[in-house]
C-alpha cells in the first residue's frame, strides 16, 4: 500500500510518520510518498524521517520527490498539508487583517479568506492528479481552512473522494476525559469514548459526550462551569455554559469575544506566524542533527499536535473496514435534517471501506445556527471565488462574513488582499 503527503517537507511530518511506525501491525504500509516543492526542506525533513524509519528496522520505504504527479501515482491515500506561499504568507494573512483593524488569523476572518484563494486551486489540481493517477483514493485534508477546501473539493471536484480533518475534536476529547480522571481518580481510554459535535470546521459546538455509550456530558458541562466560575478570565462565561448547555470550539473566541482578540493583536510583533517561524527554524535545525532519530519535544510547541494519530486512526479505520466513529469535514448528505444536504460540516461519521458517512443528527439551536449559516455562505462564496476565479463571489463573500471589514470597507480589503496574494492567485 502507498502513501502519499504532499507537503511532505512540513515540520509536522515526523509526527505523522511516527504514528504510521506505530500502526505496522493494522496498516500494511510499503511506500511512502514525501512530496514537497521545497527541495531543501524536503531534503531536511525527509532525511530525519528515513532515519527514523531506518531506525525502526525499515517496515516502509520513504521516497522523496519533488513532482506532484509522480507522488500521486498508484496511492491508496493521499493527505494534503501544504502551505502555499509558505509561513510567510500566514503572516502576510495575519497582517492583512491587522492592517484594517479585523481579526487577523490564520483560519478566521480574511487571513483564511486569503489562505483558500491560494490553497484551492492547488488543491483541485492534486484531485486532478489522483482522479487521472489513483482512482478510488482517499484525499485526507490537514491543508487550512480544511472544512472550506473540502467545500470547495465537493463542489468542483466531487469525483475525488476527500475528507477533511483538524485535531481540535481529539484534543477537546482528551481534555474531558483527563477532567474526568480529576474528578473521578479514574482513567479512560478515549477510544471508549465519543465526543458528539456540529458545526463547521473551527467553527462547532461540542454537546456531547459519552463513555461506552453511557452519557457523561452532565458532568463534563458541570465541571466546565465550575472551573469557569474559579477563574478570573474564563474561556467561556459560565452563563453561556450554563444557558447553551454545549461547549464551543475555542475558535469561536474571534467571534464571541473580538474586541479582546484585537486588543491581543495590538501586541504583535510576534503575529503567532511570526512565533511559527521561530520554532521551526529551531526544529530544522533538529531535523539535520544525523544523530537525532526520535522526535523532538518542541513539536508540541506547535498547535497540530496529535494530527497524526487523528490521521493515522482514520486511515486505518478505513483501510480496515472498522465502522468506528470519527469527526471529519463531509458533505453531510441530509444527515441533519433541515440543513443543506451539499453543505460541509464538521462532524461524527461512521468509516468504512466502502466510505464515510455522516451520523444523524440534530440540527443546531438557533443562537448556533445563525453564525453557522452566515460562515457558511462565506465559505460556499469563497470556494466559487477561488475555483471560478470569479471576484463578485469574492467581494461578496467579505461582505456576508461575521468578522468582515463592513461595505463601507470591503473593496478596499478585497484590494489588498489581491494585491499582496497576487503571485499565488492564478484564477484571477
Ligand atoms: C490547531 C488547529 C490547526 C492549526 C493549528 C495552528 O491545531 O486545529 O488547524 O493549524 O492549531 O498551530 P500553529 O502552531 O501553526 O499556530
Ligand atoms: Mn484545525
Ligand atoms: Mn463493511
Amino acid at each position: 500500500m502507498k502513501i502519499t503527503i504532499i507537503g511532505g517537507g512540513s515540520t509536522y511530518t515526523p509526527e505523522l510518520v511516527s504514528g504510521f511506525l506505530e500502526r505496522l501491525d493494522v496498516l500494511p504500509l510499503r511506500e511512502l510518498w514525501l512530496m514537497d516543492i521545497d527541495a531543501e526542506r524536503l531534503a531536511i525533513v525527509g532525511g530525519f524521517v528515513q532515519r527514523m524509519v531506518e531506525a525502526r528496522g525499515r517496515p516502509f520505504r520513504v521516497i522523496l520527490s519533488t513532482h506532484q504527479r509522480e507522488a500521486i501515482g498508484g496511492a491508496s491515500y493521499v493527505c494534503t498539508q501544504l502551505r502555499v506561499g509558505q509561513m510567510q504568507a500566514r503572516r502576510e494573512d495575519e497582517y492583512l487583517g491587522w492592517r484594517h483593524g479585523l481579526i487577523g488569523q490564520e483560519t478566521t476572518g480574511v487571513g483564511g479568506m486569503a489562505k483558500a484563494l491560494r490553497t484551492i486551486p492547488v488543491l483541485l489540481n492534486i484531485a486532478k492528479d489522483m482522479r487521472e493517477t489513483a482512482p478510488g483514493a482517499l484525499l485526507i485534508n490537514f491543508t487550512n481552512p480544511a472544512g472550506l477546501i473540502v467545500e470547495a473539493l465537493s463542489r468542483y471536484a466531487p469525483d475525488v473522494p476527500a475528507v477533511g480533518v483538524c485535531n481540535v475534536p481529539i484534543t477537546t476529547k482528551m481534555r474531558f476525559l483527563e477532567w474526568l480522571k480529576e474528578s473521578t481518580g479514574q482513567a479512560i481510554a478515549p477510544e471508549r469514548a465519543e465526543l458528539k459535535t456540529l458545526g463547521l470546521n473551527h467553527l462547532s459546538w461540542h454537546y456531547g459526550l459519552t463513555v461506552d455509550g453511557k452519557d457523561v456530558w452532565p458532568q463534563v458541562l458541570a465541571m466546565a462551569i465550575r472551573q469557569a466560575k474559579q477563574q478570573a478570565h474564563p474561556d467561556w462565561e459560565p452563563r453561556f455554559l450554563e444557558s447553551t448547555r454545549m461547549i464551543p470550539n475555542y475558535y469561536l473566541q474571534y467571534y464571541y469575544y473580538t474586541e479582546e482578540k484585537l486588543r491581543e493583536q495590538r501586541q504583535w510583533p510576534p503575529s503567532r506566524a511570526e512565533q511559527v517561524m521561530r520554532i521551526e527554524a529551531e526544529l530544522l535545525r533538529q531535523y539535520a542533527d544525523p544523530a537525532l532519530v526520535d522526535l523532538p519535544v518542541g513539536l508540541m510547541q506547535r498547535g497540530g499536535a496529535y494530527y497524526s494519530t487523528v490521521a493515522t486512526q482514520l486511515i486505518t479505520a478505513h483501510y480496515n473496514d472498522l465502522g468506528e466513529t470519527h469527526i471529519v469535514n463531509i458533505p453531510h448528505g441530509g444527515a441533519v435534517k433541515s440543513w443543506d444536504a451539499r453543505w460541509v460540516l464538521e462532524m461524527p461519521a461512521r468509516v468504512s471501506r466502502h466510505g464515510i458517512t455522516p451520523l444523524p443528527a440534530d440540527p443546531l439551536p438557533p443562537f448556533a445556527f445563525g453564525l453557522l449559516a452566515a460562515v457558511k455562505s462565506y465559505e460556499i462564496l469563497t470556494a466559487r471565488a477561488a475555483a471560478e476565479g470569479d471576484l463578485e463571489a469574492a467581494y461578496q463573500a467579505l461582505l456576508v462574513h461575521p468578522l468582515g471589514p463592513g461595505l463601507r470597507k470591503v473593496q478596499a480589503v478585497l484590494e489588498d488582499m489581491l494585491a499582496t496574494n497576487w503571485p499565488y492567485l492564478p484564477q484571477f
